[in-house]
């Protein structure tokens, strides 16, 4: 059984619910609306809401130029290719078959990463793709053999899938160190351009006044329901959820769709529909289970890839950091500087540490937090526990930076694999303290920069980054 808070449940049940929906929903817009103007205003809706939320939350969503332009080619698999793939395959395809159709990216993105990346082929992997080949077989014979079939459409359905796949494969790869929601956003807004340059080329002007008030309604819920929403519930599940709950929630999305295509659209399933669905969910199990291998074995691979490692910490002249729970010293120009120094990395912290920061401020945004604790049952919405520092480090590979935020047990364990200490160097001595950062004198560091300010008490400090020695 699966250790999820009832939150995180009920997070997951509407996430599917949404998501399978979705592609009914879809279906009954495209009866008054073409398909290129479909995805350009959901997508680009769907974009200034989450542009809207994030502004609201405090989450920075600013890229470098650099960043931009590889963000701009990522979109294209992993926003261009599959949205529009999969708009003209649902357009030709009852919604049902179109959903348990796209579904079949996990298994590509196997196949792929066996074909150019040198990965391996699991007895799981044969099991995913053979269940897979049966499900679109029996959709394709179905297609072929029906008077009105439209085996096309189960083309372009296909060439979304492997897109997508496509996509996740070259972003797994990819160095960017970027918060989750300035990456997707991006790519959405890239996505939204595109559509909007090329629906006017191949589309003629929609006709607004011709649309009845439901498909409105169809509309807002492609907005605001599936890109808004259902994305910022995404966003706060992955980083959470453990990789079998996901993959959960993925496998039910097609059922869902067909379930819910009578009530929206008048669909009603054939037994070959109900069969290639529950193909599907198997194959997507294979597929994706495979990210839930033994922590050892993941851990191990891992760690060769381990990201630079910095200590993060404000002390005084005696090292110390926290008294009763608390820290010593608050000053809004260090929380800045805190803030700027960890977004967008992951933030690994001792339970103590995660306790005493302020429940408005957990999960620190922006960042993935990853919670260190021996409570095998701890959980708390929005982190990710980790039951020793090196599964910790492991959680945090394919980022290029990590940082040990606190509080002293962790960065006295952590002291030993830190490539850097980011510290705030308060002049000053406090009474009583009873946590204190670890000795680092002769420690293997030397002094890199040194940057001496004032705070609003006249407290002098100085914000100071340490090298471990070449
Ligand atoms: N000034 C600063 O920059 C700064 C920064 C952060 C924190 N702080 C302060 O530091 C204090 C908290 O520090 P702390 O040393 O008391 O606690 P901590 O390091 O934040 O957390 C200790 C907890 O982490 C878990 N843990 C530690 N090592 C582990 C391991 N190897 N495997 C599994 N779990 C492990 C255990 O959790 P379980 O008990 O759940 O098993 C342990 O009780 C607070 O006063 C806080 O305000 C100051």
């Amino acid at each position: 059984m699966m250790a999820l808070t009832r939150r995180q449940w009920l997070l997951m049940g509407v996430l599917t619910l949404l998501w399978g929906l979705n592609w009914p929903m879809m279906k009954f817009t495209l009866r008054e609306v073409s398909p290129l103007y479909f995805r350009a205003l959901t997508m680009s809706g769907g974009t200034l809401t989450l542009i809207a939320f994030f502004a609201w939350r405090g989450v920075p969503l600013g890229v470098s130029r650099a960043d931009a332009v590889r963000l701009a080619w990522l979109a294209l698999p992993n926003i261009i290719g599959w949205h529009l793939c999969s708009i003209i395959g649902l357009a030709q395809l009852p919604s049902g078959r179109a959903a348990v159709l796209a579904f079949t990216m996990p298994v590509w993105t196997v196949l792929l990463s066996v074909l150019f990346f040198g990965e391996r082929m699991s007895a799981r992997s044969w099991l995913a793709v053979v269940a897979a080949i049966t499900a679109v077989g029996l959709l394709a014979s179905n297609e072929l053999t029906a008077l009105a079939g439209r085996p096309v459409g189960l083309l372009w359905l296909q060439a979304a899938a492997l897109s997508w796949a496509l996509g996740t494969v070259l972003m797994r790869r990819s160095t960017l160190a970027l918060p989750t929601e300035a990456v997707t956003t991006w790519m959405m807004v890239f996505g939204s351009l595109f559509f909007w340059v090329t629906a006017p080329l191949v589309e003629p002007w929609p006709v607004w006044g011709q649309w009845h008030a439901p498909t409105w309604w169809a509309m807002g819920y492609g907005v605001f329901l599936n890109f808004g929403f259902a994305q910022l519930i995404w966003f706060g599940l992955a980083r959470s959820l453990p990789a079998q709950a996901s993959a959960f929630s993925v496998m039910a999305v097609p059922l869902v769709g067909i379930a819910t295509a009578t009530a929206v659209v008048g669909e009603v399933p054939r037994a070959t529909d109900w069969l290639a669905a529950l193909c599907i969910a198997v194959a997507l199990a294979s597929a994706t289970g495979q990210a839930a291998r033994p922590a050892t074995q993941r851990q191990s691979a891992a760690m060769n890839r381990r990201p630079r490692l910095a200590l993060v910490a404000a002390l005084d002249r005696r090292r110390a950091i926290g008294r009763d729970g608390a820290l010593l010293w608050h000053e809004t120009e260090d929380q800045k500087h805190f803030r700027a120094v960890t977004m967008g990395c992951p933030v690994i912290m001792g339970r103590k540490t995660w306790d005493s920061l302020p429940p408005k401020f957990r999960p620190l945004p922006g960042r993935r937090n990853i919670v260190v604790t021996r409570n095998a049952q701890w959980l708390a919405d929005g982190a990710e526990t980790a039951p020793s520092l090196d599964t910790a480090l492991a959680m945090a590979s394919g980022a290029a930076k990590a940082f040990v935020i606190g509080g002293g047990e962790l960065y006295a364990q952590a002291i030993a694999h830190a490539d850097e200490l980011v510290l705030t160097e308060v002049d000053t001595v406090f009474d009583r303290a009873d946590v204190h950062f670890p000795p680092f004198d002769g420690a293997g560091f030397v002094e890199s920069s040194r940057e001496e300010h004032r705070g609003a008490d006249a407290t002098r400090f100085a914000f100071v980054t340490y090298r471990r020695k070449p």
